[in-house]
């Protein structure tokens, strides 16, 4: 099976789950960022196809959200808040700066090994419990030095397991 035959045949599955009407491009664009941490090329021709969506609706919707991607990411996204209210509380900076020196790249790069990608997002709806982070859709609180160094091992012992199987 080639790419784009393996890309027809996910979108198919997603179709059976949300229909082949024009409002399952979001949910359907959900699903494939999701799985695969952005939306590929040949992911956006399949799903033209499979709803009869214009290409270029598909990619204005895939490009225009901050959630989906249309480059490659790494396998989990880490979004840190940089709204004013969790940028002053904790030990922002210190934690910020954690992340960066320990995953060695800046805002808007991916690690080498490709688990990581590193971005920034507004308010994540936990102000008070700042400052805040998401990866992929898990959220994390009151971060610093310590939290920041203990997530990044967990990530990285969970990607081992999961590549394990
Ligand atoms: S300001 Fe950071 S979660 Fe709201």
């Amino acid at each position: 099976m080639d790419a784009q035959q393996q890309w027809r045949t996910e979108v198919e599955q997603l179709v059976r789950v949300h229909g082949r009407s024009r409002t399952a491009l979001m949910p359907i664009l959900q699903d494939i960022n999701r799985a695969h941490s952005y939306i590929p090329e040949g992911a956006m021709l399949a799903v033209s196809s499979a709803l009869s969506v214009p290409r270029t609706e598909v990619y204005g919707v895939a490009s225009f959200y901050a959630y989906f991607s249309v480059k490659p990411r790494g396998r989990y996204v880490i979004r840190v808040c940089r709204t004013i209210s969790c940028a002053k509380q904790g030990e922002y900076h210190p934690a910020i700066a954690t992340l960066i020196t320990e995953l060695g790249i800046g805002f808007g790069e991916t690690t080498p090994d490709g688990l990581f990608t590193l971005e920034q997002t507004n308010c994540c709806g936990m102000c008070d419990q700042g400052p805040s982070m998401v990866v992929n859709e898990d959220v994390h609180v009151r971060l610093s030095e310590a939290s920041v160094r203990a997530l990044l091992t967990e990530y990285r012992q969970r990607a081992g397991a999961e590549l394990k199987h």
